[in-house]
């Protein structure tokens, strides 16, 4: 840090802290998120995804839903179609068609799956829980076999035990438990892994976000599973919050600590549902609690994605299992954004450096760092030469896609008014998607170039972009040239 600074700089930085200021406040980003979407501004936002439950009848029947389901998200989780019950409804009879619909939904439009659940004490066909316990073993190991098989090299994630503790900390003790004792968790994520190598592995939980005993014995279990170098990747954090019962205490801590042990954590069934009828003062609690648990996720490096189950009240879960409860979603039954919506937008263009937003969204008041005229850079930075510096970095890599974040730097004297990112791959890697760029591929060549919300990076500042490919074999980093207008 220079122990002076010029006045012009301190105007800059001022200029920084106030468009900041705003931004925080509302005032710049509710334009940034009419632009983007929930699942772009995750992506620029350290390249998250924003995922949702998805119900296969609604995909089938409704298309308001799927045309907000495929623009807003970048991730998908079937809500039900790849359960126990649904998947092998009879020992040994496998029906995958639920599930393959979603896939197919998914990769049409270039969404990560979650794969929701390998094996849960709930929605368990009858079959399973009255098998001698001596059979339960072999029955678990087939059916996660036959379905993680089936799926292979689609799905980026899976819960392979979902739901193993009570309320205080002890095992569940399902058919699971009482047939192989708390070993059937480190058999399943093993078995898990024989079948898809590549596919994260999670353990999914409620009532685990803030601290407590629940959080405690997870912590323990992945804690014991890594020393014994069992393969888990990831825990989820259901999140499933009512506003009359108050916030999780500590949720950031909790993930912070979670991810410590070397797993990801993911925000994995997100919804905040109320006494009805429905106020707006409950809707102004209500978008506070997405905020928090949104900010929380933000504020975790391995925090790499959230889910909301279910996106619209329409289809939400809630009413039928607590009475007198609901509106627990993002948009309400007729498809508007309700203030949650709106806050858990903001929160992500704010992570993503405000970067969505178009600068003119700055009132001509706030004097924004593009004025400040050329002889304003500090003598350290290096006259002419491109004026700019891309680097990139993997988000996501599930074996045959992965996500990737790349950052330009304004290293020259004066605002960019355009910029381009061009690289060759060293493999097969293909775009499939890019967001807050431009792109054309052609062979193994990229050029990314700026949109016009983005061009103008001030001297010294900074925008990314991000893409999604896929690719076999190995996926080595392109080396990137950055040059700007
Ligand atoms: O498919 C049958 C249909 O044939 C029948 O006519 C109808 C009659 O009730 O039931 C239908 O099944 C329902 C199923 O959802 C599909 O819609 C079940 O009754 C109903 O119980 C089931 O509820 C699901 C619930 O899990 C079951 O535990 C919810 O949709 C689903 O949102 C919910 O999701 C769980 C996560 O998997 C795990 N974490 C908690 C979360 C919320 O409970």
């Amino acid at each position: 840090m220079p122990r002076t600074l010029r006045p012009v700089w301190l105007a800059a930085l001022a200029a920084g802290v106030l468009l900041a200021m705003l931004g925080a406040l509302g005032v710049l980003a509710p334009r940034a998120a009419a632009q983007s979407t929930l699942g772009q501004l995750a992506s620029a936002a350290g390249g998250r995804y924003f995922g949702t439950a998805v119900s296969n009848s609604a995909l089938t029947s409704d298309t308001t839903y799927t045309s907000i389901l495929g623009s807003q998200f970048s991730a998908v989780t079937p809500e039900n179609a790849m359960k126990w019950d649904t998947v092998e409804p009879n020992q040994g009879q496998f029906d995958f068609s639920g599930g393959d619909q979603l896939v197919s939904y998914a990769k049409q439009h270039n969404q990560l799956v979650r794969g929701h659940n390998l094996v849960w004490h709930s929605q368990l066909p009858g079959w399973v829980s009255g098998l001698p316990l001596n059979q339960v073993q072999a029955a678990m190991e087939n059916h996660i076999t036959q379905e993680v098989s089936h799926y292979k090299g689609s799905i980026y994630a899976w819960d392979v035990v979902n739901e193993p503790f009570n309320d205080d900390g002890s095992y569940r003790s399902d058919v699971f438990y009482q047939a192989m004792g708390t070993g059937y968790i480190a058999d399943a994520l093993r078995t898990a892994h024989a079948a898809d190598p590549s596919a994260k592995l999670y353990l999914n939980d409620y009532n685990i976000e803030g601290t407590g005993a629940k959080a405690d014995a997870m912590y323990n279990l992945v804690s014991s599973l890594k020393a014994q170098g069992v393969p888990i990747d990831g825990v989820g954090f259901e999140t499933h919050l009512a506003i009359q019962y108050g916030f999780p205490t500590g949720m950031q801590q909790n993930l912070q600590r979670f991810a410590a042990l070397g797993v990801d954590v993911a925000i994995t069934e997100l919804d905040v549902r109320m006494t009805l009828p429905e106020t707006s003062a409950q809707d102004t609690t209500q978008a506070d609690y997405y905020s928090q648990v949104t900010n929380a996720c933000l504020a975790v490096s391995r925090c790499v994605g959230i889910t909301v189950w279910e996106f619209t009240d329409k289809y939400s879960w809630v009413p039928g299992t607590f009475s007198g409860q609901g509106a627990a979603d993002l948009y309400d039954s007729n498809y508007q954004t309700k203030p949650a919506y709106t806050a858990v937008a903001n929160d992500l263009t704010a992570a993503a450096g405000g970067t969505t937003a178009p600068p003119t969204t700055a009132p001509p008041t706030t004097a924004p760092p593009t004025t400040a005229p050329p002889t304003t850079a500090p003598p350290t930075t290096p006259p002419g030469g491109s004026g700019c510096k891309a680097s990139y970095a993997v988000s996501s890599d599930w074996g045959s896609g992965f996500t990737a974040n790349v950052t330009v730097a304004n290293t020259g004297s004066a605002d960019t008014k355009s910029w381009k990112v061009s690289w060759s791959w060293p493999g097969n890697q293909a775009v499939v998607n890019m967001w807050n760029a431009v792109y054309s591929q052609s062979g193994t060549a990229v050029t990314a170039t700026s949109q016009s919300y983005n061009a103008d990076i001030p001297p010294g500042g900074s925008t990314s972009f991000g893409l999604q490919a896929t690719y076999s074999g190995g996926n080595t980093a392109p080396t990137l040239t950055c040059t700007a207008g």
